[in-house]
């Protein structure tokens, strides 16, 4: 009697050099599946699939700058040619914060575009490219990481927010495109998440303010008005991943899951 080959199901995720991009890739490939990497980091992906690999894994280092559209597409071009065409789940993570605090008027339209180029229209070129290969097939499932910053405005981070409110957009209409084929597709709202950049910011806090890190943390936390008293964690992040790709989120399509400790309430 011939032998079942097992086959692996296939991930495509993007800002999966850095923070909790990275940590979803190296989940997933933990996980079962085989992971296409996209970010402009060689070397921190490389590191990434390495570990994928050891698992018994298949990873694929893309290097990319997802604000570059012929960059992007050529990095699908190679991830189609190495899944044969295949593509089961698919993670934007990929994210820029843009200009921090300058408001409306003091900042160029060039960074008011790079950012809606990573957040917005990145996105975009993916589910263009995947989402069609999804629905031919009948199943699939799409995970964008917005921010709670796409539930509500904030004063010196307009192009960021704008961004994100893009995204949700995307994705509910995505998620009424594809619905009918089997694919869903939704939106990760975290606010605040302990990723290593963050805790430098919260380091340099506590440095300007001569606060111990933990007396920096709970400033910063109380300024956020965060109900539960802390950031997120990057696992918070990854297990609403996993269990929206998962057989949990099956009936689960066009939804904000806000992951912020309560601060948007
Ligand atoms: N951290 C937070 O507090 C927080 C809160 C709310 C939402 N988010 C969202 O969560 C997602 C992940 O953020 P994070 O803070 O965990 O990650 P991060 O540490 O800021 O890393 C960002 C990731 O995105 C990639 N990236 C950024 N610009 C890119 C570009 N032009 N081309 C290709 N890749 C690019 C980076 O890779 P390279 O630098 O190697 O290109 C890196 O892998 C983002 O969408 C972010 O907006 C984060």
């Amino acid at each position: 009697m011939p032998q079942a080959v097992a086959v692996r199901p296939i991930a495509f995720v993007t800002g999966a050099s850095a923070g909790t991009g990275r940590e979803i890739a190296l989940s997933l490939g933990l996980s079962g599946y085989d992971v296409a990497l996209v970010a402009r980091r060689t070397a921190e992906m490389e590191a990434v699939a390495e570990t994928i690999r050891q698992d018994g894994g298949e990873a694929l280092v893309l290097t990319a700058d997802v604000r570059d559209a012929t960059a992007l597409e050529g990095a699908l071009d190679a991830f189609l040619a190495w899944s044969g065409g295949k593509v089961n789940v698919v993670v934007n993570a990929a994210g820029y914060t843009g200009p921090l605090s300058p408001p409306i008027g003091q900042f160029s339209i060039d960074e008011f575009d790079s950012t809606i180029a990573t957040n917005l229209r990145a996105p975009f070129i993916v589910l263009s490219r995947l989402l069609p290969i999804m629905r031919a097939a009948g199943s699939g499932r799409i995970v964008n990481i917005g921010g709670n910053h796409g539930m509500r405005g904030r004063a010196g981070r307009s192009s960021y927010s704008a961004s994100k409110w893009g995204l949700r957009g995307l994705t509910r209409s995505a998620a009424l495109e594809a619905g009918p084929d089997g694919v869903t597709v939704n939106y990760i709202a975290p606010g605040p998440i302990a990723v290593p950049r963050m805790k430098a910011n919260w380091r340099a806090l506590a440095e300007q303010r001569g606060l111990s890190e933990e007396d920096a943390l709970k400033a910063y936390v109380a300024d956020m008005g965060i109900p539960l008293n802390r950031p997120s964690e990057m696992e918070d992040i990854v297990a609403m991943v996993l269990y929206l790709v998962g057989e949990g989120g099956r009936n689960v399509t066009g939804q904000e899951l806000v992951i912020d400790g309560g601060a948007t309430l």
